[in-house]
């Protein structure tokens, strides 16, 4: 038995001799008045389905064949001949079909027909066998694969970051607690708690991934982190992804060669590895996202200080929710602005700020700004935040009690610039917005396989 998934049918170069056996789930069923019918399936391996060609002759045609509906499962035995009609170059011509599962008309959700994201979102253990989802998982599977041979191929090494952590490295008090103490049985200290201390979900792998680099030179994450901020956005997970490098002996402007030359090298892996998801998200969901990933592949980013982005947002004249002024924070409306109207593709804003920054990110001469970049691109804003981190003691631990940190807590933190301290710098990637933006798709809650969000984690 030659057994195959559609995608080595689909893509071998002349029809596999003999005989060939495919498993899939059943899209759509054709009974010809000639007594044939055509069955679509598809596997997950391929965009495109393999149509099954069924002679009435079959023994089980009528008691089974002709009564399969979306969802079945199914395996098909057959020889693979080119493909008259049906818009692909093979099909099967079946000599044998055994039904594995069948799939109730009347139960089964996800019918062939339109569905709402939002609807298909209630049905997430299903969506995989949708083709948006198939592309979705595709891309997001060729885009991981793309990140680790960036970083692979230039000598950085992959080191795991705890998930449970004790310091909250952005400081920003959005953390998960981790508890087995009881639920509502009264307030018992933090003492008595499986680790002895309050420990929490991590929100970023970065204070764990500088420790490494300050030893092995070049180093990576690439993990879930976790955040509960309660903004329910199209942008915004509890749950995410995070690729974290850090280099040592780096300064600010490495860094942001990085963060250019890997936004670049996902895309362009992303349209090599993946061409027919990348032309259905084209065709279907975001017209133009194959040219605009082409043209950022092939463009340089924009690269601006914090303070001329201000001048620009100024001298604007366009009317924002939230008032522009040296000193806060950019909105999603503001580098949404900078990098679709006034730039027109990715930009790299750096130098913002201290007050509106996490405290390890380097002050710079002028004391009011910080060595921050953070990477904009058009429709999503921002999919990366970095920075050059505070090598010098000092300043780091004056640093954190300006931010209400307790410099004790991070003693591990601050002994790295105690012992052989070095300029070093690195950034976050936030996977699932890259991935949004790569396939055009409207909703982060789209782009992972199960999305936690405020008030909702069912599967
Ligand atoms: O800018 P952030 O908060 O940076 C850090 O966490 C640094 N410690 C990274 C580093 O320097 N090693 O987050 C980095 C990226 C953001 O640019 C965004 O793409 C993504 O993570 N991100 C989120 N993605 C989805 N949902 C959320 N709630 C996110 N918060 C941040
Ligand atoms: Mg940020």
């Amino acid at each position: 038995m030659n057994q195959m998934t559609i995608a080595e049918v689909l893509n071998a170069p002349a029809a596999p001799a003999g005989k060939t056996t495919v498993g899939g789930w059943v899209r759509t069923v054709r009974l010809s008045k000639g007594g044939f019918a055509f069955i679509a399936i598809n596997d997950g391996s391929s965009f495109d389905n393999l149509q099954i060609v069924a002679k009435a002759e079959l023994p089980n045609y009528s008691s089974e064949l002709a009564r399969l509906t979306a969802g079945c499962s199914i395996l098909a035995e057959g020889s693979i001949v080119e493909s008259p009609g049906s818009g692909q170059r093979f099909e099967m011509q079946a000599e044998e079909i055994r039904i594995l599962g069948w799939a109730d008309p009347a139960g089964y959700p996800i019918q062939p027909k339109h569905h709402t994201y939002e609807f298909l979102r209630t049905q997430a253990h299903l969506r995989a066998r949708t083709n948006t989802f198939g592309a979705v998982a595709r891309v997001r599977n060729a885009m991981s694969l793309a990140i680790h041979g960036f970083f692979q191929s230039r000598g950085f090494l992959y080191v795991h970051t705890p998930i449970i952590t004790a310091s909250d490295c952005e400081g920003a008090g959005q953390m998960f607690r981790v508890t087995t103490l009881p639920v509502g049985g009264g307030a018992l200290p933090a003492e008595e708690d499986f680790f002895g201390r309050p420990t929490f979900l991590t929100v970023s792998g970065q204070m764990e991934a500088e420790t490494y680099a300050c030893g092995l030179g070049k180093v990576y994450t690439f993990g879930p982190t976790f955040r509960a901020e309660n903004s329910n956005t199209a942008r915004h997970l509890a749950e995410f992804w995070m690729v974290e490098p850090e280099m040592a002996f780096c300064d600010l402007a490495g860094d942001a060669d990085l963060a250019e030359a890997f936004v670049k090298h996902i895309f362009s892996a992303v349209l090599t590895g993946c061409p027919r998801d990348m032309a259905f998200f084209d065709e279907r969901v975001e017209k133009g996202v194959v040219a605009t990933l082409e043209h950022i592949v092939a463009s340089p980013f924009e690269r601006i200080t914090y303070t001329q982005a201000v001048e620009i947002l100024e001298k604007s004249g366009q009317k924002f929710d939230y008032p522009v002024s040296w000193g806060s924070d950019l909105q999603s409306e503001h580098e949404r602005y900078l990098t679709e109207k006034h730039i027109g593709r990715p930009v790299i804003v750096t130098d913002y700020p201290r007050q509106i920054k996490a405290f390890y990110m380097r002050l710079n001469d002028d004391a009011k700004t910080v060595a921050a970049m953070d990477v904009l691109v058009p429709r999503i804003g921002e999919i990366i935040g970095g920075s050059q981190r505070e090598e010098r003691l000092d300043v780091l631990t004056a640093r954190m009690a300006e931010g209400g940190l307790k410099p004790e807590s991070y003693w591990w933190y601050a002994d790295l610039r105690r012992y052989g301290t070095v300029p070093h710098a690195g950034f976050g990637l936030g996977l699932e917005r890259t991935i949004q933006f790569a396939t055009g798709m409207a909703n982060i809650r789209d782009v992972i396989p199960y999305p936690r969000t405020p008030r909702s984690a069912e599967f």
